[in-house]
């Protein structure tokens, strides 16, 4: 495998062009935007230069990364002689159908298509192509540069020779793979959306105050982020979206997400994208 191509170029599809440019591949991002095509290689030049002042990588890593991705608006001829595919687009399941639709009919025929999803079914994915059994799930988490996990999913239809390699090719990047089957929410967010929500009402209830509720989860387990920071970092909107397809996908409604949390979403107070959430920036 040499050649991947990254399709959205925004904080998710920058930092996987980043870590597999960084380890050798050449990397085509693609996006119909030619802002956020550039917005994405200042980005990632920044990130580069950071790792480069804390001694991670040198100048030279530096700069062949950035030599390693060509940037691209046009997705067929791009993805024409990939190996592998890495959507990373809006979490819109008609939006990654498309897009699975359009490569399966440009790339090669061996040619592995993921998705970045966080919680759009993979089999579902899959079934908008002609290649189910070569589609399968590669949830990276933010920041991609400095988190060890990509959660692999593995839909209906998927081969365990098309895993094999994913799996393969995420220990090359330095990241260490954690199979999963496809279920909503998959693991990650299965567990990390239900103690967002829960931090949310309490904070709802008026059991404590969002800076007291963060420091609970940091000093008493260890958590890098408090909940409530980490909804802001990853965005209310996207939290909420999880929320709902855990809701509907389990039949289930204790994780329907708490009034606070669509008062806020209502209200564009999204998180750190927007400036304000559950603190302001
Ligand atoms: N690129 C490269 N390096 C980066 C970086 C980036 N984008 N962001 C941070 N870093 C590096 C910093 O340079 C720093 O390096 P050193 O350890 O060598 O000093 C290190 O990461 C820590 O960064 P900071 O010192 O700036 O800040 P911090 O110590 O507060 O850590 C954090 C920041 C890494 C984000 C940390 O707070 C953390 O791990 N938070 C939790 C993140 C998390 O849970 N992510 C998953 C979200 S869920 C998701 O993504 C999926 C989903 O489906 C919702």
């Amino acid at each position: 495998m040499r050649s991947i191509s990254v399709i959205g170029a925004g904080t998710m599809g920058n930092g996987i062009a980043h870590v597999m440019a960084l380890h050798g591949y050449d990397v085509n991002l693609i996006d119909k935007n030619e802002s956020a095509l550039k917005k994405a290689m200042q980005t990632i030049e920044k990130n580069l230069e950071r790792q480069v002042q804390k001694n991670v990588i040198n100048n030279i890593q530096k700069e062949t990364t950035l030599a390693n991705i060509h940037c691209s608006q046009d997705i067929s001829s791009a993805v024409a002689s990939s190996d592998l595919i890495i959507e990373a687009v809006t979490e819109v399941a008609s939006v990654k159908k498309e897009i699975f639709k359009l490569v399966d009919q440009s790339a090669p025929p061996n040619c592995i298509l993921a998705s970045n999803t966080s919680s759009i079914s993979i089999s579902e994915l899959a079934n908008a192509t002609t290649r189910p059994g070569k589609v399968i799930g590669m949830h990276f988490m933010n920041p991609v540069p400095v988190m060890k996990l990509v959660e692999i999913i593995e839909g209906h239809a998927g081969s365990k020779e098309t895993t094999q390699t994913i799996v393969e090719l995420t220990h090359s990047i330095g990241k260490i793979p954690c199979v999963v089957k496809d279920a909503p929410g998959f693991i990650s967010n299965r567990v990390l959306m239900p103690m967002i929500n829960e931090a949310v009402l309490a904070l709802q209830e008026g059991i404590s105050d969002a800076k007291t509720i963060d420091e609970i989860m940091k000093l008493g387990m260890a958590h890098p982020m408090g909940p409530l920071q980490l909804a802001d970092y990853i965005g209310l909107d996207v939290c909420h979206n999880i929320l709902s397809i855990l809701e509907d996908g389990f039949d289930n409604a204790k994780y329907h997400p708490a009034d606070l949390l669509t008062e806020k979403v209502a209200a564009g107070k999204l998180g750190v994208k927007t400036g304000e959430g559950f603190y302001k920036y």
